[in-house]
């Protein structure tokens, strides 16, 4: 059994403000909704970063600073399915730029989708899957001491609070050289009619997958969790710029759970924090890496505005 994910949810649920840590979304089923989430209307993360990667590739290698010339390597972490950066390497593997590509994943299946899809798409691009933690990865990648490029994007950052991402983005420069730069795709701040519904699909897939989490504890560590009487319940403070989702139990109940030999109590209406999505503007990202190795460079915006790839690069 998964101990850390144990005495997290038992951690979790004893809190006064009960909370369940959202890196445990992503099971088989977790990761399946996610790219129906990507596909849904109200989700437009993924597409204002796509049409970056399509319509503004140009400035975005003018921003990395690459030339064709010169050998760099191209660090992806967790790169799904691959669809933006297909766009960029697309380009640069036309252009004849000179680098490998080092998709980095937890998970071996994704990494092996991608290779294959890439090997036939673009079969004389050097594909290096690195499967294993970020960070683990990126201190053996750091052995080469090539110029690096790490992508991090989709906004993922944005399930960190702030002083968690400082900390991320501190880590990601000590695992890089002077020059190195970062890629940070983050969704913006902007009006809670746009940002809501992101988190609150008419189709109730954002709802399965934060509900997800339940049946995870369910089948994992032995719970009881009805589904029924739990509902999915986001939030967006404009003015704070974050979207929050609860999972929130409609009737007073216990809950057991097997594993941790301990039963949990819920008020009706009483809510359990399940994610955070941060949204950014400049300030936002200045404060956040103030503290760190990198400076802000140059930011690329979609044609709504709505989504930014930030270019930081390791002092
Ligand atoms: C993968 C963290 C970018 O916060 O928008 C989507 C996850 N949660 N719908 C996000 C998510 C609910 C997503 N990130």
């Amino acid at each position: 059994m998964n101990t850390s994910f144990k005495n997290e949810v038992h951690e979790g649920l004893l809190l006064n403000q009960k909370a369940l840590p959202s890196k445990y979304f992503y099971d088989k089923k977790g990761d399946a909704l996610f790219v129906e989430i990507m596909n849904l209307p109200e989700y437009y993360l993924t597409r204002s970063e796509l049409d970056i990667f399509r319509n503004k590739t140009e400035d975005l290698i003018q921003s990395l600073e690459v030339k064709p010339g010169s050998y760099f390597e191209l660090i992806e972490l967790g790169p799904g399915d691959g669809t933006k950066t297909k766009e960029l390497l697309k380009v640069l593997n036309q252009k004849k730029y000179n680098f490998d590509y080092f998709p980095i994943d937890i998970s071996g299946n994704a990494l092996t989708l991608l290779k294959e899809d890439l090997s036939i798409k673009m079969p004389n691009l050097n594909v290096k899957p690195q499967q294993g933690d970020y960070f683990e990865m990126l201190a053996c990648l750091k052995k080469s001491k090539q110029p690096k490029i790490v992508l991090f994007l989709g906004s993922s950052i944005g399930n960190l609070d702030d002083a968690l991402a400082t900390k991320f983005i501190y880590n990601l420069g000590a695992n890089l050289r002077a020059g190195d730069k970062i890629l940070l795709g983050v969704d913006l701040i902007k009006e809670q009619h746009i940002v809501l519904p992101a988190y609150n699909d008419t189709q109730g897939v954002t709802a399965k997958f934060n509900l997800n989490l339940l049946d995870r504890i369910n089948n994992e560590l032995g719970g009881n969790f009805d589904l029924n009487l739990f509902e999915h319940q986001p939030e967006y403070e404009e003015k704070e710029g974050v979207a929050k989702s609860f999972i929130v139990s409609t009737e007073n109940q216990i809950v057991e759970i097997e594993a941790t030999q301990s039963s949990y109590t819920f008020k009706a209406g009483e809510r359990i924090h399940t994610e955070i999505s941060r949204k950014y503007n400049d300030q936002l990202i200045e404060k956040i890496i103030a503290n760190t190795d990198f400076s802000l460079q140059t930011k690329i915006l979609d044609s709504k505005a709505y989504f930014a790839d930030y270019v930081l690069k390791r002092t």
